[in-house]
């Protein structure tokens, strides 16, 4: 017996879907095969008919492109262009609004992660916005905030009071800046209460809405004290892919520990971390230096939506930690 048929207008607004799609893979620049290839042969598979291509390519017409001149001209623009070590990437936001950051082209450059968006980011920011509460009118610090997709994100949905981007890589640390400045948000140096320099922001309506009090702070987890984690007074502290390495989770761990003396109000800050499970042993080692330390922990249900492309084979977790 032959398979019914998919309405026309179902087909239609699947293959809308799937346009999104590929129109958010190719804006944040994932490469073609992360494209999803396979869903669309499914649904010309299913469809039986081409009006589900057709409805793709009504779609992108419909956004005032022509598909192949514009294809041709990208492939052109690649073909001619000089080799460069920074991109610019755009995220969409459940808004419509989009984040753009300008990214290192290599995963790992001036001997740093930190100047690429990694998936786990991506995945603490789609969290974050089924998850506002946890940030709304809180004060937040971000550990290992690389070139600060979730932070931005974070400061654009989800209206923290103040919100703390930190690093320890020079280049990070001014790429970041770069970025949130990039994003609507001024930031001005000023030397910080922490001896170390600071971006700082001057209060600003962004889309109308009172934006938070940003800072970019220079924080070693190798060097910080409990007394500089404490002026933070964070209610919320996030991280996302920062424990990738044995001697990572070592320095990640000292910094928890001194976490669990930052009382402010009696009350210990709320902490996120999300880890891509590259490998399960250094998931089970970074679990069993917690218990070691008595840091009790909890595995947080994930995003129910997916909004960003990033690898959708990649087990990635979030932890929410009891310091
Ligand atoms: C894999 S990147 C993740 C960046 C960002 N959170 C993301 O998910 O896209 C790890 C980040 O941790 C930072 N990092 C590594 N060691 C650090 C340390 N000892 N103190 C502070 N930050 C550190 C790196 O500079 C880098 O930005």
């Amino acid at each position: 017996m032959e398979e019914p048929q998919q309405p026309a207008e179902e087909a239609e607004a699947a293959g809308g879907r799937l346009a999104l799609r590929f129109q958010r893979a190719f804006l944040a620049g994932r490469r073609l095969a992360e494209f999803p290839w396979q869903d669309l042969e499914e649904i010309l598979k299913d469809s039986g008919d081409p009006s589900s291509l057709l409805a793709i390519l009504q779609k992108h017409e419909s956004v005032g492109a022509e598909p192949l001149d514009e294809l041709y001209e990208a492939l052109r623009d690649v073909l001619t262009a000089e080799e460069s070590t920074h991109c610019y990437k755009n995220y969409l936001l459940p808004s419509g609004d989009a984040i753009t950051l300008c990214e290192s082209v290599a995963i790992i450059s001036r001997g740093t992660t930190g100047l690429v968006t990694w998936d786990a980011g991506l995945y603490l920011a789609e969290w974050a916005f089924e998850n506002s509460e946890v940030f709304g009118n809180r004060n937040i610090l971000e550990l290992g905030s690389g070139i600060g997709l979730t932070g931005i994100a974070i400061c654009k949905t989800s209206f923290p009071q103040a919100y703390t981007f930190s690093d320890h890589h020079q280049c990070v640390l001014q790429q970041l800046s770069e970025n949130i400045r990039l994003n609507g948000f001024l930031l001005e140096p000023e030397a910080g209460c922490h001896g170390a320099l600071e971006w700082k922001n001057q209060k600003v309506e962004l889309a109308g809405v009172q934006a938070p009090n940003i800072t970019v702070a220079e924080l070693d987890w190798n060097c910080v004290t409990a007394t500089q984690l404490s002026a933070f007074r964070a209610d919320v502290v996030i991280a996302a892919d920062v424990v990738y390495d044995p001697e990572l989770t070592q320095s990640f761990i000292a910094v928890l520990r001194k976490l669990s003396t930052c009382k402010d109000n009696e009350k210990l800050p709320d902490v996120y971390i999300a880890f891509t499970i590259r490998n399960p042993d250094t998931y089970r080692h970074f679990q069993s230096e917690l218990d070691k330390f008595g840091i009790r922990w909890q595995v947080v249900p994930g995003p129910q939506k997916n909004l960003f492309p990033y690898d959708r084979h990649a087990t990635i977790t979030i932890l929410k930690l009891l310091v």
